[in-house]
């Protein structure tokens, strides 16, 4: 069987000749629909960016005709639909959306999407079922990576380290002051959860360590195991936003859950409160969030997801000394992003072999 990893990038028509003298295709070879599938036909899978290492090994290693965007930058939707044509397998990314246009671009040979993710809010769920299609994700293996991330975001807006930074790179660190640069400190406070998940009880859990006395999480369920390892209580999301000294966002993005952050919403806090978002932008109502800021309804906000990513230089939210961002960081430690990067591959391998898929949301 022939294997090869058709290089796609800006410059393909080079990239393309280049290898395609490494790997030859056959003659009979069309990625169009009307293609014949036999079954000594490696499948054509489309991967819509390079791997991290171990995971690239593991691709490459697929009894597979492997399409894989090569450059540093999103795969064009152009080039990706072009692609996709007679695809069995689609390995994509959180920024690639998988919707109708794409799975009809696909066609109906198409047999999973794998998603390099936790999160699949940019996966059209009802055109995943009408097709019956598997979903592959990443759940478990980011969870500590981004929990770690929340409770650092979390520290960094307490303790105000971008004012911090800010005044040592501008010369404003002058003598120790009694009254310069003061923030809150976690012991005896109170910590509101919004998604008490795997990464919102893996929160909660690290900022026990630094003295939180009670957490307080919201949802749409109660969840009493959680609820027991960590000593919490389901509350409503109004009781949440008025007793938390620390609000987290750890929930999925959702109909529900779009924008459920709006002024309104942060006209409920403490005026002490900070607020950490590494779930998702849209939860956010952003221009409301700057408002709050501005208007002192709370005292900082870290952010890992904003809307749009990337933000804008220009945001508003950047000149704001007590809004710390961070560029969607939360999972990028390098041993998280190859186990998601191997249970991605994992799962692709397995749609393609018709087999069950290890980690699937349908
Ligand atoms: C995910 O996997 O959904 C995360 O947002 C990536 O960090």
């Amino acid at each position: 069987m022939l294997t090869a990893i058709r290089k796609l990038g800006l410059g393909t028509n080079f990239k393309a000749s280049f290898l395609f003298k490494l790997f030859p295709i056959p003659s009979s070879y069309s990625p169009s629909l009307s293609r014949p599938f036999h079954s000594n036909m490696p499948p054509r899978v489309v991967v819509t960016r390079r791997l991290p290492p171990t995971s690239q090994a593991a691709l490459e290693k697929l009894d597979a005709d492997i399409y894989q965007w090569q450059e540093d930058c999103a795969m064009p939707r152009e080039t990706l639909l072009k692609e996709v044509k007679g695809a069995q397998g689609i390995l994509c990314m959180l920024t690639d959306k998988v919707d109708d246009e794409l799975l009809d671009s696909a066609g109906q040979q198409l047999k999973v999407v794998s998603t390099m993710s936790v999160g699949y809010d940019h996966v059209d769920m009802e055109a995943i079922k009408k097709r019956k299609l598997p979903l592959g994700y990443t759940p478990d293996v980011l969870t500590d990576a981004t929990a770690d991330l929340t409770a650092l975001l979390t520290l960094s807006a307490a303790r105000r380290i971008k004012e911090s930074i800010d005044a040592v790179r501008n010369g404003e660190w002058r003598e120790w002051r009694p009254n310069w640069l003061c923030g809150s400190q976690f012991t005896q406070k109170t910590l509101g959860v919004v998604g008490l998940g795997r990464i919102g009880e893996a929160v909660a859990h690290r900022l026990k360590a630094f003295g939180i006395s009670q957490v307080l999480y919201s949802g749409r369920s109660e969840k009493p195991e959680a609820s027991k390892r960590l000593q919490a209580q389901f509350v409503s999301f109004d009781e949440l936003l008025a007793k938390s000294d620390y609000v987290i966002v750890c929930c999925a993005l959702t109909k529900e859950t779009k924008e459920m952050f709006n002024y309104d919403a942060f006209k409920k806090m403490k005026r002490s409160a900070v607020f950490v978002n590494s779930a998702r932008g849209g939860i956010v109502q952003q221009d409301d969030l700057v408002r709050a800021l501005e208007d002192d309804l709370i005292a900082a906000a870290g952010l890992d997801v904003t809307t749009p990513e990337p933000l804008p230089t220009t945001s508003k939210l950047l000149q704001l000394p007590n809004c710390i961002v961070v560029p969607h960081i939360g999972s990028a430690t390098l041993e998280t992003r190859d186990q998601m990067g191997l249970m991605a591959v994992k799962n692709l391998e397995a749609g393609i072999q018709d087999k069950a898929l290890p980690t699937s949301v349908l």
